[in-house]
């Protein structure tokens, strides 16, 4: 293509592009929107915005990930993995006293259905989907995360206040969305005892 070519090309897209904009604007401009209206469209924009930049920012210099840390598994197969199999499940302390507590998410329930933990004492959940995706809360808490199906999250926590406390699914995951809940007991710390067996496999030490 020769330089003559181009340039009537190029000229010819300018005033196409500059044909479509008048007449996008002689068409919206047609559309009546009530002042007030406008300013809130406006607004939501703008807020729009400013939390797409953030996002963008978060991602891009402090590397925000999902609560795996992008820490992946095959939720097929989770009863054959070393670390989510049916034994390694529940709660678990490592020669060091760290306590890590491993739950499986699924239609519609979390497993193990019960677990006791300490009160006032650090505690790593790490929670894997063998489904679809899932949400964890336990109110009064600030243990909320979503369990994405391929995916570990892990959060660490610690729940200050003994009591018996609900973990309920707070991502819709089908009929028995409403049904989906298992318990946690926050027993005293200077009651809690730890269980008996102390196997930790896989995951992170
Ligand atoms: Cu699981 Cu909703």
């Amino acid at each position: 293509m020769d330089t003559e070519t181009l340039k009537s090309k190029c000229t010819h897209l300018w005033r196409e592009s500059g044909r479509l904009w008048l007449d996008f604007r002689t068409q919206t401009s047609a559309i009546h929107v009530d002042a007030l209206e406008r300013k809130w469209i406006t607004i939501s924009l703008l807020v729009i915005g400013l939390m797409v930049t953030i996002i963008t920012l978060d991602a891009l210099f402090d590397g925000i990930n999902p609560p795996s840390k992008v820490e992946t598994i095959d939720s097929a197969s989770l009863h054959l993995s070393e670390e989510f199999a049916e034994d390694n499940l529940g709660v678990q302390v490592d020669d060091k006293g760290k306590v890590t507590i491993r739950m499986v998410a699924g239609r519609y329930s979390f497993f193990p259905k019960h677990i006791d933990v300490p009160a006032e004492t650090q505690l790593t959940f790490r929670w894997v989907s063998m489904d679809v995706l899932h949400g964890v809360h336990i109110p009064m808490t600030n243990m909320s995360t979503m369990i994405v199906p391929g995916y570990v999250a892990e959060v660490t926590t610690t729940i200050p206040k003994p009591g018996e406390y609900p973990m309920l699914c707070n991502e819709y995951c089908g009929l028995g969305h409403n049904h989906m809940w298992s318990n946690i007991s926050v027993i005293a710390k200077e009651d809690w005892q730890a269980p008996a067996k102390t196997l930790v496999k896989g995951g992170k030490p």
